[in-house]
């Protein structure tokens, strides 16, 4: 498998979404949708936990999965010191190859569902998903609908993400993306400076990003076996419509069908 980014944005992870605009909604809303309910969760591509910490908080069994190594480190350490480890199960595990069978309810928040470029992979991780959960179980995932206006201003320029106020220790993320509206790829580039005293280092962390249109996103979670329960286009649950900022998909594995002897 090709390396992920976030094994070099681990350590900054927690920093750099700061600066992402959504970031509150979006949690809150899988915080809401999972504690309002009974049951466990597993949540696909747990990071640095963020999400799943406050799920544990509202008192759900939480099985975080990621592929990286350095956020599940992360994660680790925070649901300890957050005293939540009784609820919160930490595997490291690909999404493409879920050793997962009979889970109620699976989330991929935060635009996770990007990271899988390419059409076959998005399929093939539906598909994964609707088979790890038991029949009638829910699977809810988040991406957002790529405004084209938005992407040519920013295009090519940088973003500050986030920037400490230390005195001798400091910190800047930049963002910038260039857009392949052909492909439905963004390059993204991650710039991250530091500097503790008089000495300064600067990295570059770079990744391919994949928007996807919702009528592509229906075609595929059908295709893999789903039923839409619902889509809604905001993550305050308002019903999506054609000029929605995002896209929240609830799907659910069908029921077996009954059998006919
Ligand atoms: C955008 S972050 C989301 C982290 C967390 N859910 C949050 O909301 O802050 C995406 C996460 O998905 C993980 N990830 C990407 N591809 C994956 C894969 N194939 N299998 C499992 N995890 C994956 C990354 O390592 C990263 O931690």
């Amino acid at each position: 498998m090709r390396a992920l980014p976030y094994d070099a944005l681990a350590t900054i992870y927690d920093c750099w979404i700061q600066g992402d605009p959504a970031r509150k909604a979006c949690h809150d809303f899988y915080v809401r949708w999972a504690t309002s309910q009974a049951g466990g969760v597993v949540e696909i591509g747990v990071g640095t936990g963020e999400i799943a910490i406050r799920i544990a908080h509202g008192g759900c069994n939480v099985v975080g999965i990621d592929v990286s190594e350095p956020m599940l480190r992360l994660c680790s350490t925070k649901v300890i010191r957050e005293g939540v480890a009784h609820r919160v199960a930490l595997c490291r595990m690909n999404a493409m190859q879920l050793g997962l069978c009979n889970v109620e309810r699976i989330i991929l928040p935060f635009r996770t569902v990007g990271h899988f470029t390419e059409r076959e992979q998005r399929l093939e991780l539906f598909k994964q998903i609707r088979g790890s959960l038991r029949p009638g179980g829910l699977f809810v995932f988040d991406h957002y609908v790529l405004d084209r206006e938005w992407a040519a201003e920013i295009a090519g320029k940088q973003t500050l993400m986030f920037e400490s106020t230390a005195e001798d220790e400091r910190l800047r993320i930049l963002d910038s993306y260039e857009f392949d509206f052909g492909r439905g790829i963004m390059d993204c580039s991650v710039q991250i400076e530091s500097s503790r005293h008089s000495n300064k280092t600067i990295r570059e962390v770079n990744f391919e990003f994949a928007w996807v249109e919702p009528v592509e996103i229906r075609r595929q979670v059908l295709a893999a076996g789903f039923e839409v329960v619902e889509v809604y286009g905001n993550f305050d649950r308002a019903e999506f419509a054609s000029t929605s900022e995002q896209q929240i998909w609830v799907l659910r594995r069908p029921e077996q069908a009954r059998s006919r002897i």
